[in-house]
């Protein structure tokens, strides 16, 4: 679909709250030639994010924004829309985003938006399960298997077509960090890979599901 439009190249908007080690895992995969896509851009709700220094590090342009300096719904996603624009985003990547993405720019980039969730979506996942959250529901309802998933977003909360996903064992002795530990270890690598079928244009989107081109 990219392709189509005469788009070659991906260029990202990662959207991050937290840590970014999703958003360095996607820059070395970049670095190593793993990932065929630059990121023009790097935003955050969270002006203290640890995502946003990785970026600078980088040399990668930030951005940080948030709806609650807007009094206007309007205005703020009327900035959102621009800044995607001033910075010639064709793809979006959610990497560790706490906040619901606003409907105009999830319409904007359908088929275009990717999330990370650390679990087995349909499970333990929707409103309110997010970081540590996620990991403190898997051990507490003691599943033997959780995992990552990558997907679509659409309108709802960890509701869009699955691109890909990937089991990671539970051991009865993990806390919630150490399962997120390890879980990220996952994530670092199926975020990358799946972004990269992308760049290679080799998912088809058909409703809700996705089916992975041969190259
Ligand atoms: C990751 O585990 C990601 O899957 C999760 O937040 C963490 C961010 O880590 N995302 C969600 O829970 C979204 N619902 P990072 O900042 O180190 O990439």
């Amino acid at each position: 679909m990219i392709k189509e439009e005469g788009l070659s190249e991906l260029r990202l908007a990662v959207f991050a709250s937290g840590s970014g080690s999703n958003l360095q895992a996607i820059i070395d995969a970049i670095k190593e030639g793993k990932l065929e896509a630059r990121i023009n851009l790097v935003v955050s709700d969270k002006i203290d994010a640890f995502a946003l220094e990785r970026a600078q590090k980088e040399g990668i342009s930030t951005v940080y924004i948030n709806r609650k300096d807007f009094s206007e719904r309007g205005d703020f996603i009327n900035r959102l829309l621009a800044i995607m624009d001033e910075y010639r985003v064709n793809f979006i990547v959610l990497a560790g985003y706490m906040k619901k993405v606003p409907t105009e720019l999830v319409r904007k980039f359908t088929g275009r938006m990717l999330n990370i969730h650390p679990a087995l979506v349909p499970a333990f996942c929707g409103k309110g399960y997010y970081g540590m959250k996620v990991h403190q529901a898997v051990v507490d309802y003691g599943v033997k298997v959780t995992g990552v998933t990558v997907h679509l977003v659409d309108e709802e909360y960890d509701n869009g077509a699955i691109v890909a996903q990937c089991t990671v064992k539970v051991m009865d002795d993990d806390t919630a960090e150490s399962l997120a530990e390890r879980v990220l270890e996952y994530e670092h690598a199926i975020y990358p890979e799946t972004i990269q079928l992308f760049a290679a244009d080799r998912v088809d989107i058909r409703g809700r599901k996705t089916y992975i081109k041969d190259n």
